[in-house]
Parts: structure tokens; sequence; C-alpha cells
């Protein structure tokens, strides 16, 4: 009996062994998305948890500590157009967090970048807000208590009276003091910084013409040293990114060429700067996030994120991967 018995609570054992790991692989975070990813590539597809593609283009990642989370916010051109922002635990596998702010009857609603305010707790929107054929030309401000939104439009203005298109948002991790560099003048024809107010919600009068060019400023900070990086300006057409140094934000800064080695295009890697992001937890990470747009930003733009060096002789470089993961940078010891 007993061994005639034994084939049978085995099966019974497979089975309830086969639908716990079901049960496993369906309720996980992932369930709906077809890849998990463990690495970033080069332009290639990237799907969200709804197996769609990622459409978040020109914007920025901020990591919020008490959430232990990653928040990517941009352009969203599906439907409705707007911001949208993902969240990730890992930066290779985002969930659709839905759009945090329509654009509604803004016409041309671009280039969000979202930063924390700490001390009025809360989540600070700045864009590049504009009308037909890019005549407006004025900076957006939005505000959310919470990283996934609703953001809600405050305000939007001509800084200081320039004329504002693409742009870079920085806050210094010293100083806390937050800065816009700006696409300034008609047409794009020099990048200001200006400072925002310490409340994170209007600009103040330090706003400098930066004499750089020309579109979309990126700032990383190494060292006591500000590395402004920059793209021309060809529409969605790649061109050469430049970066410039300085001891000061607000310059003077000097040019030093293309941070891209072995660029062989001389496009970027065929691709437009957007952002660049500290990664926290490894030493000297940063993260050059491009748009590869294919011609206009579409839901399918592509994006190419590749690792900045700062070599020991200051300079920045950037090396192409077809592939490449985290483990590329050295762990900061943990406290
Ligand atoms: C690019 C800019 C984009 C968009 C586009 C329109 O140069 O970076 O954000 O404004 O021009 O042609």
């Amino acid at each position: 009996m007993d061994k005639r018995n034994k084939p049978q609570s085995l099966s019974v054992t497979r089975i309830s062994l086969l639908i716990f790991l079901m049960t496993l692989i369906f309720s996980s975070p992932f369930a709906q998305n077809p890849t998990y990813f463990t690495s970033f590539k080069t332009g290639a597809e990237w799907l969200a948890d709804d197996g769609l593609p990622i459409d978040c283009h020109g914007g920025n990642i901020i990591y919020v500590d008490s959430l232990q989370t990653f928040f990517w916010y941009g352009e969203h051109y599906g439907n409705p157009r707007g911001a949208a922002c993902y969240s990730s635990k890992d930066l290779y596998n985002w969930k659709n967090e839905g759009v945090v702010m329509t654009k509604g009857n803004i016409e041309i609603f671009e280039r969000p970048k979202v930063i924390y305010d700490e001390i009025n707790k809360r989540y600070v929107m700045w864009f590049h807000y504009d009308g037909n054929r890019y005549s407006i030309a004025e900076l957006g401000v939005a505000v959310s208590d919470k990283p996934t939104g609703p953001f809600k439009l405050q305000n939007h203005f001509r800084p200081n009276g320039h004329e504002s298109r693409d742009i870079g948002l920085y806050v210094d991790p010293e100083t806390k003091k937050a800065y816009i560099g700006y696409a300034a003048d008609h047409v794009n024809r020099t990048i200001r910084m200006v400072e925002l107010s310490a409340d994170y919600l209007n600009v103040t009068s330090n706003d400098v013409d930066i004499n750089a060019h020309c579109e979309g400023p990126d700032i990383l900070k190494k060292n006591g040293t500000f590395y402004l990086f920059t793209s021309g300006c060809s529409g969605w057409t790649p061109n050469p990114g430049h970066y410039y140094t300085s001891t000061s934000i607000t310059g003077p800064y000097v040019i030093q060429g293309s941070p891209f080695v072995g660029d062989a295009g001389d496009n970027s890697f065929n691709s437009q700067r957007c952002y660049i992001f500290k990664i926290p937890g490894y030493k000297n990470a940063y993260l050059y996030m491009g748009d590869r747009w294919n011609g206009s930003g579409s839901p399918k733009s592509q994006y190419v994120f590749l690792p900045i060096t700062i070599t020991p002789g200051g300079q920045m470089e950037i090396h192409f991967y077809r592939e490449w993961d985290l483990n590329i940078f050295t762990p900061e010891k943990k406290k």
C-alpha cells in the first residue's frame, strides 16, 4: 500500500510545486513584461512593465531616497500628450506610472525636468513652454506633492525677459541651490544660466550669459569643476555635443571639445544629449542620457544611455557600448 501510494504523492507534490512557481511568476511586478532587462542596450527597443516601448523623452531621472526608487520623467508622445513618469528599482526595468501632467492646450511641451524641494517637501517640474513655431519661448513650472503626480501648472514666463527654449536643470548638492541653463534669445543665440529662488518656483535676477552654444545644457560637478554639456542646433537631427569647464556654475566657461571618443559620425553616437544623472551607490558614476529622435519626437524615439568618465586629467569622455551594465562602476562602500 505504502509503495503503491508513493508515485502518486510524488506527482501531487510536483503539481503543487508547479502551481506555486506559476503563481510566483505571474504575481511578480514584471509579470506582464515580456522582457526582463539586466543591461542598457544602445538604441534598442526598451519595454516598460506594460509591454510597450518606454515613451519618456528629453527628460531626467531622480532618485528618491525615502522610497529607494528611481523616477524617470520625459515627453510622452502617446495619448494623452504631456509628461510621462516611469519608476524603477534598478534603472533597467521600468514601471509605467502614467502621464503626470497632461499637455492640455499648451502647444509645445518639451524637456520636462523634475527636482525635489527638501524644505517644502514637493516635486518641482520645469519645462520648455511654447506655442506655434516656437515663438512664445518660455519656461513653465509645475508642482506635485508626490513623485508620481499629478503636477499642477504654476506659471509660465520668459526668464528676466529672455526667450527660453531647451533647458537643463541642476541642483548643486553642496549648496542646494538650483539653476536652469536655457537656450536663450533669438534663435538659441547663446546659453544663459539662471539661479532659481529658494523655493525653486521662480527665477532670480542672477541670470548670466555664459556664452555657450547652443541647446539644452546639462551640468556635472566634480572636484569643484563644473562640466557644462551642450548639443548643437540642428532640430531633431543629431549633431556633435560639446563640453565646457568652469570653476563657477555661472562661468566663465572654457570650451573643451567633444567628449565622444571614436564617434565616427561626429553626431554624439547618433543622439542628442538630454541629461546627466549621477547614479547613487557608485563612485563617480555618471549616466549620459541621450535621445535618438529618428527625425522627430515620437513614442518610439530611442534612447542612448552611456557611462560618462572623468579621466584623472579632468577630461570628460563617453565611449560607445552596444550593451553595458552598472558593474562598469565601482560600488561605494556602505556606511
Ligand atoms: C531640438 C530640440 C528639441 C525640439 C526640436 C524641434 O533641437 O532639442 O527639444 O525643440 O529641436 O525642432
